[in-house]
């Protein structure tokens, strides 16, 4: 019987998942290591007695699949089998001089059901790039030709297929973990799970990632020290496979964890993969020997090209027959990185120079230091290609190609309602808002502050002649700089942003449920701030003597309403550019701009008509906030006049004649004109993003074919699939960051 029918009878037994509570193990979990670490001794008991613990599952988990809960049940055509033939990513030049730099050289492979395929190699060998471009997230800078097929088809990958765990961490650094887990499952898992059933699950994920010391504690941000990197780490597993998805991408997950905690990462993921019929393919960095017995396939990795692809235990022979035995005491994946590791070229010179000062005379026995990594590298490549080892690999690859008939879920990381998830999310953002200083709270101390200040140098303005200019700059401060103010909030929308980026391209909700939870979210606490600094300013500085609700009404409203246009427009801002420093810049530009145009600075009579008064001065949240309040402050007042014993000045003379602003126009309707200013800038964020994900992948193809007509590119032959024969140069797939149709 062939490998892999047999991988898939053996699955096709065990289908579906086990219920993540039965998943927990008290010997295979990390929670078994209490407060301390174990020593290497310990973990290796430990390791002895989970790996017999693995062998037992097989009998366990027909007991199992009895208490499994319904919403796990797949039909046990649902599985995943990956294959990619050809793979090259490479950094065009544009015809420079510059040489073309190849990330990967035309990389074949597979990632099978019920196993763990591990991409090994040193820093910079290419192994996040490989994730990236089997997981469609490839940077718009590479150009990636060859192919991936997906169950023997072509098919996109991005936002939601697949489920990856990033090298990087990114979370609300204001939740505990728990509350992290929790939210996360509710915005994903099927809405007809009870709160009891979520809760189990949440409980279940804790344990299996060791995260059960830490679950009450805030994760951390700037100036909150929260949970280590590790256990950042293992949440951000913890997350992922909450759901336990068909295909799990996972960019060093044992990076930063001890090697007890490293082994335990990985035996929870053999565990997924084998009762799950999952289909894991993970980068990890330097694997002990324990965690290295765990690894299924292997795919040894060195600038970009591949080493070794095949069986993980079968890794050793190969190094064997090539000349380069791993010593028997020696870990084996130390001894294939160092095989290919150009930096140890410079740890050999710079241990012979130290046993020469040591006065040591005796010549080296390893074989390894008389050659160069570089020419090891190229003896491994050379002679793994016409190994029986490729062989065997593109075999199978022609054997999963031809696979039909298997499903995989659909294009959706989530299982829950809109309506779940638009409430979870405006939950989960409130509390987030609520508990970031930075967020509103130090922003609603200084509106308070200034509102005050305001109010005492403005204070009982009156309607004396020189109370025109002073009403007219009041209010021109209050819709100008005092809303310009709520760019501070920007870092903070930021960690949002990054967390929303990061949740949308595993799929986790729509972007349309994000924009609505922000702003339901953030609504109570712009309109805090609107209520508060309004009330400060409107009564200290009497714009109106008695008592006129319509009109400190209107004040606050406006203002609140210019306060979360700044916030829409900011989140427009913080699509384009996703960086701080950078968004600030550039939202304190475009706000500028709105300033000038506002009416104050420039008449709006006097405004330039082509691009200043048309359109500027129209989209401008600034002209409409200003001449609403301008309506709202003066009409139906009288000034003194200039020159004592002159009738009074009316309001609407001012209005009409100094400001020349339309009386015909009510204050209401200029007050609308800012609502729908914020409507449309968050469809205009809306669109931006969805514009990116749609039109991403055409880009990427016109961007491919330009920079490959005009780069030096070679090409690299052979496709191993029969179906899919090799297409003209650089196959239609360039530039595609995966599979396209
Ligand atoms: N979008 C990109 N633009 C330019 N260079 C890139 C891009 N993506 C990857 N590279 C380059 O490709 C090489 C491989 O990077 P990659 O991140 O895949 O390495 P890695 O094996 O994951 O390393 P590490 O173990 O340090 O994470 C690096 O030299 C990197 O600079
Ligand atoms: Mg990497």
């Amino acid at each position: 019987m062939h490998q892999f029918e047999a991988f898939s009878k053996t699955n096709d037994s065990r289908r579906g998942y086990s219920s993540p509570s039965l998943l927990l193990m008290p010997v295979t979990s990390l929670s078994s290591l209490g407060q301390s670490s174990p020593t290497r001794l310990q973990s290796y008991h430990l390791y002895r007695k989970s790996a017999s613990v693995v062998a037992a599952r097989g009998v366990e988990v027909a007991m199992e699949i009895e208490a499994r809960p319904s919403w796990l049940d797949l039909p046990a055509t649902a599985a995943a089998y990956l294959v990619w033939e050809d793979l090259t990513a490479v950094l065009p030049n544009y015809g420079s001089s510059r040489p073309v730099k190849k990330l990967l050289q035309g990389l074949n492979g597979y990632a099978v059901p019920g196993r763990i395929l591990a991409i090994l190699g040193p820093s910079g060998s290419g192994k996040s790039t490989l994730l990236d471009s089997l997981a469609g997230r490839l940077g718009r800078n590479v150009v990636l030709t060859g192919r991936v097929l997906l169950n023997g088809k072509k098919r996109r990958l991005d936002y939601g297929a697949v489920a990856y765990v990033t090298q990087d961490s990114v979370f609300l650094g204001t939740l505990t973990v728990r509350e992290t887990i929790t939210y996360s499952a509710h915005l994903r898992l099927p809405t007809t799970m009870s709160k009891k059933e979520v809760a189990e699950v949440v409980e279940a994920t804790i344990e299996e990632m060791g995260l059960h010391d830490c679950t009450n504690r805030a994760i951390g941000n700037w100036h909150l020290r929260g949970i280590s990197g590790g256990e950042k780490k293992r949440l951000s597993i913890a997350l992922e496979i909450l759901t336990r998805p068909r295909l799990l991408f996972l960019d060093e997950p044992t990076s930063g964890l001890d090697s007890a905690s490293a082994f335990f990462v990985i035996q929870t993921l053999k565990q997924i993969a084998i009762d799950g019929n999952k289909t894991i393919i993970t980068s990890i960095h330097q694997p002990s020997s324990e965690v290295f017995t765990l690894l299924d396939e292997l795919c040894l990795l060195s600038g970009g090209e591949a080493v070794y692809f095949g069986n993980a235990k079968l890794a050793t022979q190969f190094f064997a027959e090539v000349g380069f035995p791993c010593p028997s005491r020696r870990n084996p994946s130390d001894h294939f990185l160092r095989c290919i590791n150009s930096d140890f070229d410079r740890v050999n010179a710079t241990m012979r120079g130290s046993m020469k000062l040591l006065g040591d005379k005796e010549p080296s026995t390893d074989p390894l230091s008389k050659l160069g990594t570089s020419e090891i590298k190229a003896i491994l490549v050379e002679r793994y290609m016409s190994s029986e080892y490729a062989a065997r690999t593109r075999k199978q690859i022609q054997e999963i190609s031809k696979i039909e008939g298997l499903t995989i879920e659909s294009n959706k990381g989530s299982q829950a309602t809109w309506w779940k998830q638009l409430r979870t999310l405006t939950k989960r953002s409130f509390i987030n808002m609520s508990r970031d200083m930075g967020y509103y709270w130090l922003r609603l101390i200084i509106y308070m502050l200034v509102s005050v200040c305001v109010g005492s140098i403005y204070f009982d303005v009156g309607t004396s002649y020189t109370a025109i200019l002073a009403r007219s700059s009041c209010g021109a401060f209050v819709s100008g700089f005092m809303t310009f103010m709520s760019i501070g909030g920007f870092p903070s929308f930021i960690e949002e942003m990054k967390v929303f980026i990061h949740e949308r391209q595993n799929g986790h909700y729509g972007v349309a449920v994000f924009i609505l939870s922000n702003f339901l979210s953030s609504t109570p606490f712009l309109a805090a701030i609107g209520l508060v600094s309004g009330s400060i300013t409107y009564y200290m500085v009497k714009f109106r003597t008695g008592f006129a609700f319509g009109h400190y009404a209107y004040f606050t409203i406006s203002l609140y309403a210019s306060i979360a246009v700044i916030e829409s427009l900011m989140m427009i801002v913080a699509s384009l550019v996703p960086n701080f420093l950078m968004g600030i810049i550039t939202g304190a530009g475009i706000i500028g701009i709105m300033m000038m145009t506002a009416g104050f600075f420039r008449l709006l009579p006097d405004l330039p008509k082509p691009v200043w008064r048309y359109p500027i001065s129209l989209i401008s949240y600034g002209s409409w906030a200003l001449q609403g309040n301008y309506k709202n402050d003066l009409i139906g007042l009288e000034f003194d006049p200039l020159v004592p014993g002159d009738p009074k000045i009316s309001g609407e003379y001012i209005i009409e004649n100094i400001f020349g602003i339309d009386l015909k126009r009510s204050k209401w309707i200029d007050l609308m004109a800012i609502f729908v200013l914020l409507i449309s800038y968050r469809i205009i964020f809306f669109l931006i993003v969805k514009l990116r994900e749609k039109a991403s992948p055409v880009f990427r193809m016109i961007y491919a074919r330009a920079a490959l007509k005009q780069s030096t590119l070679k090409r690299r032959k052979h496709s191993f699939s029969s179906r899919y024969p090799p297409q003209n140069p650089l196959a239609l797939q360039e530039g595609l960051s995966s599979p396209l149709p």
